[in-house]
């Protein structure tokens, strides 16, 4: 099955190499990077690599078809950014659900934007530590839910005071019951300091990770200094949601978040994904019962902030080599 239209033109090697490189700055759970690529002269093919799904704490891998889908609209932007107009076929094959997506491309002119969803891509970060208290105006997550929406996804701001209360309650049971598995703390402390090229650094997780009063954080007590001030309660929270719990409902998600994240990022805004509520299959159900009134499924809890402005930028984390993850 194509799909793709008669405009549609080759890439060149050099071409297909960078914007790979480009889009594999898209953020993964656990920084997995759990992507393969395949670059030939029709365009560039999107693989799931399953053997680094997180057996403990992902053992449907919806966060690693999630984390594909980030990869996925990253790649879409930067071939905009590029001059290249990209077009995706998304699971064409039945046969290999591993193929998530197969990606032509054909001239276009360059959107204004160009140069600033270049720089998101390449300066986006998941900075861990303390937002300011400024409040995310309502307002504002509606423009970031309305840019989801236009991407072809969906995501619900939960701003309803009652919501945000359960929302939380749900957060810190799901990270309870996490600390209690065994496998999936292993799994958390394999993934920490690994190594050069995937993971998570310890210098990028913050030396207080607990908080009284503000939402718990996953991983361990890190190395990042983080002497900010208490946040309060403003905090945005924003749930991605699907039509039903399928690969392709999560490929969908994936790019959800790209979309999100980048915009957010571009106005100056810091975005956390909080997925453990949704890997505890017991608040992933009280999420979509009481929160969504069953009309959607969760896929993806973020927390949108504000860093104080004397804040330095967080160093991009590592990638892996591009070759490692280039199908030849
Ligand atoms: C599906 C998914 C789930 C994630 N879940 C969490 C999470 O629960 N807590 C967290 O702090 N970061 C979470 N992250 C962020 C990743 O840890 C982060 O993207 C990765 O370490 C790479 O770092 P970077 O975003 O700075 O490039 C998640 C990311 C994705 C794509």
């Amino acid at each position: 099955m194509s799909g793709h239209t008669r405009s549609d033109v080759g890439i060149p090697v050099q071409m297909g190499r960078r914007l790979v490189s480009l889009a594999v700055r898209a953020p993964s759970v656990h920084n997995t990077q759990p992507w393969a690529w395949r670059i030939h002269p029709d365009g560039i093919d999107l693989y799931a690599d399953e053997s680094r799904r997180l057996d403990a704490a992902d053992p449907t891998g919806r966060n690693l078809v999630i984390s594909c889908g980030a990869a996925l609209h990253h790649l879409r932007v930067v071939a905009r950014a590029s001059g290249l107009m990209p077009e995706v076929s998304r699971l064409p094959d039945p046969e290999d659900p591993t193929l998530l997506a197969q990606v032509r491309f054909s001239p276009a002119p360059l959107p204004r934007t160009a140069a600033a969803d270049l720089r998101a891509v390449q300066e986006r970060s998941t900075d861990r530590r303390r937002f300011t208290s400024w409040p995310v105006p309502n307002e504002r997550l509606r423009l970031l839910a309305q840019e989801v929406e236009e991407d072809g996804g969906a995501a619900v701001p939960v701003t309803d005071v009652t919501d945000r209360f359960r929302v939380d309650l749900m957060v810190r049971q799901a990270h309870r019951l996490q600390q209690r598995d065994e496998r999936i703390v292993a799994e958390v402390q394999r993934w920490t300091d690994r190594n050069a090229y995937d993971g998570l650094p310890s210098d990028h997780l913050p030396a207080r990770p607990v908080v009284p009063d503000k939402l718990p954080s996953r991983f361990d007590e890190g190395l990042l200094p983080d002497n900010g001030q208490e946040v309060e309660s403003g905090d945005g929270l924003i749930l991605l949601c699907g039509e039903d719990d399928s690969r392709a409902s999560w490929l969908r998600g994936g790019e959800s978040l790209s979309a999100l994240w980048l915009s957010a990022a571009k106005g100056g805004l810091s975005v956390v994904p909080l997925s453990q509520v949704i890997e505890v299959s017991e608040t992933r159900e009280a999420l979509q019962h009481q929160v969504l009134g069953d009309v959607a499924v969760p896929l993806l809890l973020i927390r949108v902030g504000w860093q104080p402005i004397s804040r330095s930028q967080l160093e991009p984390t590592p990638r892996r080599p591009l070759d490692d993850v280039l199908l030849t």
